[in-house]
């Protein structure tokens, strides 16, 4: 997710002044895109010194193990999940940055409401990924009103994106559904036909974030606010897809380890304080999200040189 917003970002501040980082060597558009380095969130010292050395003042802090390949490492979604935050946390208090880290659907379980889910209620989640992000968000609220550290959450729902390749999460099959059904036209879905979950549109999460972002400390009344715009389940969206490809065939041979983990997730998110305090509005449904998809899934295919139904 991180690519987009730092072109969104760079459109309103300058190329230069947005730095892009990860652990994974760029692809070649995005490292010509604009300034990026390596950094690693385990590693303090260095993430200091390039705070220091280019004069941040906001940090985002995506980096982050996704739900199903957090429960498939454990230790590892521990330590970068958690231990990594700890450093971001710290540096932003010691450097007095405005920071932002999302959370997730994931940080609710079982035993929250489920549809809605509201801001504040039980929050008991049953993956690795998600006590982690329960974490984030106590910790960042906790030094926001000890310290007066500029703390900012959003608990993003599945986020559906073109560029972005599946990073192991939950909600993935609502990404690859798109590029099956214009590559091989079958689909074979690891959730049941029924599961439904909050989604959003990549470019609705951008902006929400950056709005967020620049809101005035004033217009808060919350540090974590859930963010919503539409919710589906597979069947809705294959058939939905099928308004413009008609022959794309669905199979379902859910996955114990997803299903279980959607199972415990919100079905729709209460988004109403976001709404009043800052103005939140999603732009793209569930209709504007399918046309989209499937013209930029189109467009990439072309550009690669790939086939397209
Ligand atoms: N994608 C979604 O649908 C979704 C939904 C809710 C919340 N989020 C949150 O948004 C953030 C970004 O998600 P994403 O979908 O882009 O995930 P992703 O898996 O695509 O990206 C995570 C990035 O973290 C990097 N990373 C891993 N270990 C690192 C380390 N030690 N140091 C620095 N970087 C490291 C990875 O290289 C990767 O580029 C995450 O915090 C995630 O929890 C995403």
């Amino acid at each position: 997710l991180g690519v987009g917003l730092a072109d969104m970002l760079r459109k309103q501040y300058g190329t230069e002044n947005v730095i892009l980082s990860d652990i994974k060597k760029p692809p070649p558009n995005v490292y010509s895109s604009g300034p990026f380095v390596y950094a690693d969130v385990l590693d303090y010292k260095h993430l200091r010194e390039l705070i220091i050395n280019n004069r941040i003042t906001w940090l985002v802090h995506y980096s982050a193990l996704l739900s199903a390949v957090g429960e498939a490492n454990v230790a590892l979604a521990r330590k970068i999940n958690i231990t990594g935050l700890h450093n971001v946390l710290d540096l932003a208090l010691e450097h007095c940055l405005r920071l932002f880290v999302p959370s997730t659907i994931g940080a609710f379980g079982p035993s929250s409401p489920r549809d809605p889910a509201p801001d504040l209620c039980v929050q008991r989640p049953r993956t690795i990924y998600g006590v982690s992000k329960v974490h984030g968000e106590l910790m960042g609220e906790y030094l926001h009103h000890k310290y007066g550290l500029d703390f900012r959450c959003l608990r993003y729902p599945g986020v559906i994106s073109v560029n972005t390749p599946p990073g192991g999460g939950t909600t993935d099959y609502a990404v690859q559904i798109f590029h099956d059904a214009l590559s091989t036209g079958h689909h074979v879905c690891y959730l049941r036909p029924d599961t439904r979950l909050p989604m959003m549109h990549i470019s609705d999460c951008h902006r929400a974030t950056i709005e967020f972002m620049q809101s005035p400390e004033c217009q808060l009344s919350l540090r974590t606010y859930n963010i919503a715009a539409m919710s589906f389940t597979p069947e809705e969206v294959a058939q939905e897809i099928r308004k413009h490809l008609p022959h794309l065939k669905v199979t379902y041979n859910p996955d114990s380890v997803r299903q279980t983990i959607a199972d415990s997730w919100p079905i729709r998110f209460d988004d109403s304080n976001a709404r009043r305090d800052w103005g939140w509005a999603p732009a793209f449904g569930l209709e504007e999200l399918v046309a989209d998809m499937l013209r930029s899934v189109r467009e990439k295919r072309t550009d690669e040189g790939l086939p397209v139904r």
